[in-house]
């Protein structure tokens, strides 16, 4: 079983600044990166400090590539809690990154199948160099809900009800949510980094379980206790 390197950080602004700046790292060491993404509160910091160091290294972003690991169905960009709203207003802007370098899911289209589709052909022809996800309360992964197969692809998932009344907290109004679109399980593991980031106390219990627990399928973020390249980075209070 692979030893899971944790880095602990005072607080989140240190630990943004930690990952940020071994995004910036992997990058200027590859500029033809393949970067999957979470979107969410907790790599909302570390996003903007990326765009700074990049920024201020000028560090080539015109090769890399940019993956965005998961949307609520249904949504439209234009909604301010959609994960396109926030990767467009987080990154792919600032970074100036070409429609060519993007990646979406588009949450809007007939074929949500098709949009696996495609997904799932762009990371086999070119692999996820390093992929940075967040946990949720249920120990799901990008919309790997508890009980998805540990070697899915992208897929539709039905959201459990804990999951859509969090994720009301990004929605300026109720919002309705039921499915998401995500990068599956399969290609999680086969990510060649994969760094998964939290912060704050309410955090602390689900952490403890991805890094200890049993590794079981209704537990998502235990799979990556047999990740190869894992790194688990925190504040001190999770
Ligand atoms: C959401 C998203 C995940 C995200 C997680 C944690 O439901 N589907 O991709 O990582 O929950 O979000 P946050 O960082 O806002 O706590």
């Amino acid at each position: 079983m692979n030893q899971l390197l944790h880095q602990r950080y005072p607080d989140y602004e240190a630990m943004s600044n930690a990952t940020a700046n071994i995004m910036a790292e992997a990058l200027r060491q590859n500029p033809k990166l393949t970067l999957c993404m979470a979107s969410g509160h907790t790599p909302s910091r570390t996003c903007e400090l990326f765009v700074s160091i990049i920024k201020e290294d000028k560090i080539d972003t015109q090769k890399m590539r940019f993956i965005g690991l998961d949307e609520w169905v249904g949504l439209s960009p234009d909604n301010t809690g959609s994960c396109q709203y926030f990767f467009m207003e987080k990154l792919i802007k600032p970074l100036g990154l070409e429609p060519e370098q993007v990646f979406l899911f588009d949450a809007l289209a007939a074929d949500l199948n098709m949009e696996c589709l495609k997904m799932d052909a762009l990371i086999q022809a070119h692999g996820i160099d390093l992929m940075v996800v967040g946990i949720g309360i249920n120990g799901h992964i990008g919309f790997n809900e508890p009980g998805t197969p540990v070697d899915i692809n992208c897929h539709v998932a039905s959201l459990e009800p804990s999951t859509v009344q969090v994720g009301q907290k990004y929605f300026a109004e109720s919002t309705l949510l039921g499915k998401g679109i995500t990068v599956g399980l399969g290609q999680l593991m086969r990510a060649k980094k994969l760094i998964l980031i939290a912060n704050g106390a309410h955090k602390k219990d689900v952490v403890q379980q991805a890094r200890f627990g049993p590794v079981d399928p209704m537990f998502p973020a235990s799979i990556i206790q047999i990740h190869e390249h894992v790194m688990v980075i925190t504040d001190s209070l999770t």
